[in-house]
């Protein structure tokens, strides 16, 4: 915790993005064209966007990735500094900064391509980075920088005491030494039916069910579920990672406020456009749950 609040230290290794957005009715089948309704460019990247939810929700956040030196990569720096996340180790490396090409339909549902640019040269963790680790309470990772780093860093922060909260997305088979140094880990339904058994390791497990809320599964086989707030959807880019930065922001005061509190950032990022765009303040959240 943080010496003035009890915010919550919290280091987010991961990938930053320039989104450019198309939204339609529908979106096409293979070999098909249809015509699109808007554009916009939107900074997103799941660790990017997990790091200004958490911010939004209440942590103390630190900023670990990489941007490259094309035209996106001075808008991608603001969107974290103006949201007063901790850029001291964001690092710039020659060439292209992360791009993902999204589609968004009219019920709001996304198609999404990432190509890593700057976020694929995540490749080793300094003294700095490692410092920064140990000294935080809680690690939060995603999987759109190479897993070696994520793996390197999820035992640093084992061994340290920080807490280690994993969204595997997107989704692939992992080390079982890295499933090993994992605290918690927040994955969506589809993710946890193809991770399937390589989460009963996890202490944690977090599973998103989109508009039914999420469910919750502890040591000792204790279980929780959190309706979500209903709310008209825009666009759901983003959601999962709204949720997942809160749900770190809230972790210290115990698994079922957690959820109630992640749910809420959830729901309240699918009612805008874009990805860190849309994502919630702590006090949009604590008026959204009072008026359940
Ligand atoms: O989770 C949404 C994010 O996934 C987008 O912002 C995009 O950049 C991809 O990383």
């Amino acid at each position: 915790m943080t010496a003035e609040s009890d915010a919550p230290a919290i280091v987010v290794l991961g990938s930053i993005n320039m989104d450019l957005v198309t939204t339609t009715g529908r979106r096409p089948a293979p070999g098909e064209t249809v015509l699109g309704t808007g554009f916009a460019m939107v900074p997103g990247g799941k660790g990017a966007n997990q790091a200004v939810a958490a911010r939004r929700a209440g942590g103390e956040v630190r900023f670990l990735g990489a941007i490259g030196t094309d035209v996106f990569a001075a808008e991608l720096r603001r969107t974290l500094t103006d949201a007063a996340v901790s850029t001291d180790r964001l690092r710039t490396v020659a060439g292209p900064s992360g791009v993902a090409t999204i589609v968004v339909d009219g019920d709001g549902e996304n198609s999404i391509i990432v190509v890593g640019g700057a976020n694929a040269r995540m490749t080793a963790l300094t003294e700095n980075d490692l410092a920064a680790i140990a000294a935080a309470d809680i690690l939060l990772c995603q999987l759109e920088i190479p897993v070696d780093t994520v793996a390197a860093a999820a035992h640093h922060a084992r061994a340290n005491d920080t807490t280690v909260v994993l969204n595997p997305s997107p989704a692939r088979h992992l080390p079982a030494e890295l499933w090993a140094d994992v605290d918690v880990a927040v994955v969506n339904s589809g993710e946890a039916e193809r991770l399937g058994a390589d989460l009963d390791p996890v202490a944690h497990l977090v599973v998103t069910r989109g508009a039914a809320g999420a469910d919750y599964r502890g040591p000792a086989g204790a279980r929780l579920s959190r309706p979500s707030p209903q709310v008209d959807v825009v666009d759901t880019t983003g959601a999962g990672d709204a949720f997942t930065g809160a749900l770190a922001a809230a972790w210290h005061r115990g698994p079922e406020w957690a959820l109630t509190w992640a749910c809420a950032a959830g729901a309240l990022a699918t009612t805008r456009l874009g990805a860190s765009s849309s994502i919630p303040t702590r006090e949009e959240i604590t008026a959204a749950l009072a008026a359940e």
